[in-house]
């Protein structure tokens, strides 16, 4: 049974397939076309954590392919704490063709993935962001008519984003640079993880973001406190303010490249307006993105 549980386990030509299916469906919708491989079929948002994009271009990406989508707040539905996730597996089997997770530990993703019977994507998790990282590449592909070769610096934590755009891009060739704070890189779980199933070459890890900006294709940043994070935010906020993506540190990087952000944005903290709203910002276009990739995923999973 084939799931998206982290881009880890996909190889180049499964996560170019669906680039390529993406971009299809992308131009079939701006011709106003549609096809409803999706009829019948019933999938099932869980979300543990708050979302607007994810939830939105799931719930938006269903209904286009023919299909009808459910939402359920985690909580509400006891996901992780009212019964074992083996067993609340089993049961929506019964009732879903596919389910779509926002949780805070990658374990629920994994484990629900293992005890159901229906395909599982991840919507985001402590450790990935799957569905995320395949927008980001299909940006950057559209805006540079290729991925192999470019450079992509993220300015910011290691985080969930950050670990599956690194592996997107070693994947489909493309370097992939992190700047940040001392304390805020890759952590040696991702690094062993990455090096044996991605690559020997590890990501590059800075600690300047000047220096790391220089010869950047992309510039990439996230919010510096994910969801799960509060308790640490005021230290974060000190600690990743060098590395606020304002037009000081854009001047820095050559005028050609592009500003990626996955949003939400915290304006006057990862970046600032004049950037986030700036002429190299293809922000808005990266989160329509996510509803064509994720169509492309729920075909690929579903479709007969
Ligand atoms: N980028 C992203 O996943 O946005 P949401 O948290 O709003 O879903
Ligand atoms: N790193 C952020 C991404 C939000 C889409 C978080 O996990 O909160």
């Amino acid at each position: 049974m084939p799931h998206l549980l982290n881009l880890i386990d996909q190889p180049p030509e499964t996560i170019r397939a669906l680039l390529d299916r993406a971009a299809e469906l992308k131009a079939e919708r701006r011709r106003g076309g549609r096809s409803t491989p999706l009829t019948g079929k019933v999938v099932g948002l869980v979300f543990e954590k708050p979302s607007l994009r994810t939830r939105m271009s799931f719930e938006a990406g269903v209904a286009h392919l023919g299909g009808t989508s459910l939402f359920f707040p985690g909580n509400e539905i006891g996901l992780g704490w009212r019964e074992t996730l083996a067993d609340f597996a089993r049961t929506t089997s019964r009732f879903l063709d596919a389910i779509v997770l926002r949780v805070y530990r990658q374990e629920t993703v994994d484990a629900i993935a293992q005890h159901g019977s229906v395909p599982v994507i991840n919507g985001l998790s402590d450790r990935s962001h799957p569905c995320q990282a395949l927008a980001d590449l299909l940006t950057i592909r559209e805006n540079f008519g290729a991925i192999e070769g470019k450079t992509v610096v993220f300015v910011g934590d290691g985080n969930n984003v950050a670990m599956s755009l690194a592996v997107g891009c070693a994947r489909l060739g493309a370097k992939f640079v992190l700047a940040c704070p001392t304390g805020y890189t890759f952590d040696d779980a991702f690094l062993k993880n990455f090096q044996s199933k991605v690559s020997e070459e590890l990501p590059v890890t800075l600690h300047d973001p000047v220096a790391a900006v220089k010869s950047a294709d992309v510039v990439y940043t996230d919010v510096w406190t994910s969801m799960g994070q509060e308790a640490e935010r005021e230290e974060r906020l000190q600690k990743f303010a060098p590395f606020q993506l304002n037009s000081k540190l854009m001047a820095e990087a050559p005028k050609s490249c592009k500003v990626l952000h996955c949003l939400p944005a915290h304006r006057g903290e990862e970046i600032t307006d004049e950037v986030v709203d700036g002429p190299q910002s293809v922000v808005f276009d990266q989160a329509e993105n996510r509803l064509h990739v994720q169509k492309a995923v729920l075909e690929w999973l579903l479709a007969k």
